[in-house]
């Protein structure tokens, strides 16, 4: 059930601490087998990637994101031919690869043009599945870009062999703080409040989910996971043939280290009641940053 969320930077060599994310690295492509094979040899299952681009000028469209060179493309085709059982998700989002580091395309006002965004997100999504990603995972919350994914991906000849894995309920959340610091992609000025759903919405993330099972999403996520127990279990409620995950975020797993580091519980023990949570609500797959201990775990 767990899905290992990791960061692709660069620099080929790169295996550089994230200071804020504990035990976490920005890896270079030449370090993955290093990385992810003795992961594998433990049972690891699946993978979601994140590129870091840290070298090259980014600009307003995000051309870098599916830069044929670039880190994740490259990751997607070395990680396939190392561990070709290892199930790979790609994270699709703007925000790491544009100089303003909003997840679409901006309006000269600075505020989002949905359809280019849309029309641009798909095309990255594509590019990673021709690049042979298992699963798009879009991340930007921009309306109607399942629609536009999923049918570039039929358009392409991709439709059944590449999964649409939605971030359908996303909220605006105080919890992605060690990831933007992780992926350099905080926003340069605004925040995500138009495009990410307010924490008190539960009727917009209900809508949201439904919507996105009618577009062509195949797995709808929750995100962040904690504080939205309620809504990974609607998700199970409104959309039961669907697969529910659910996404540990980067400021949920801090948390539980710095309470641990506190005093406050144990972290092992409050690492399983965390996900044991999420499974009672309803979440058949879960992203984690935990996923490598959990592999120690349970074995
Ligand atoms: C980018 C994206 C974010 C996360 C996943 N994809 C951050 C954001 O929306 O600012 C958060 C993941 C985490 O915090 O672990 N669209
Ligand atoms: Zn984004």
């Amino acid at each position: 059930m767990f899905m290992y969320p990791i960061f692709i930077t660069d620099d080929p060599d790169a295996s550089v601490e994230i200071g804020s994310l504990p035990g976490q690295r920005r890896w270079g492509i030449n370090k993955l087998e290093g990385f992810i094979g003795p992961l594998v040899s433990k049972g690891l299952e699946s993978v979601i990637l994140f590129g870091v681009p840290l070298s090259c000028p980014k600009d307003a469209r995000g051309t870098l994101a599916d830069d044929q060179n670039g880190p994740v493309i490259l990751a997607i085709k070395k990680l396939r031919s190392l561990f070709p059982s290892l199930y790979i998700a790609c994270d699709v989002c703007l925000c790491e690869y544009t100089d303003h580091g909003h997840c679409g395309v901006l309006h000269e006002d600075g505020t989002i043009n949905t359809p280019p965004s849309v029309e641009r997100i798909a095309e990255v999504a594509v590019s990673y599945a021709k690049a042979g990603a298992h699963c798009v995972a879009p991340s930007d919350m921009m309306d109607g870009r399942i629609k536009s994914i999923k049918r570039g991906l039929m358009d392409a000849g991709m439709g059944n062999k590449c999964l649409l894995m939605s971030y359908s309920a996303k909220f605006s959340s105080s919890l992605y703080g060690p990831f933007r610091d992780a992926a350099g992609s905080a926003p340069s000025f605004g925040d995500r409040k138009c495009y990410q759903l307010p924490p008190a919405a539960r009727g917009l993330a209900r809508r949201a989910i439904q919507r996105d099972a009618g577009e062509g999403a195949d797995i709808i996520m929750v995100k962040p996971a904690m504080p939205y127990l309620d809504i990974i279990s609607d998700a199970a409620e409104l959309t039961p043939d669907h697969p529910i995950a659910c996404y540990q975020v980067s400021g949920e797993f801090a948390m539980i280290h710095a309470g641990a580091r506190a005093g406050v519980y144990d972290l092992k023990a409050m690492a399983f009641e965390s996900t044991e949570g999420l499974v009672r609500a309803g979440a058949t797959l879960i992203l984690t940053y935990f996923t490598p201990d959990f592999l120690d775990w349970l074995s």
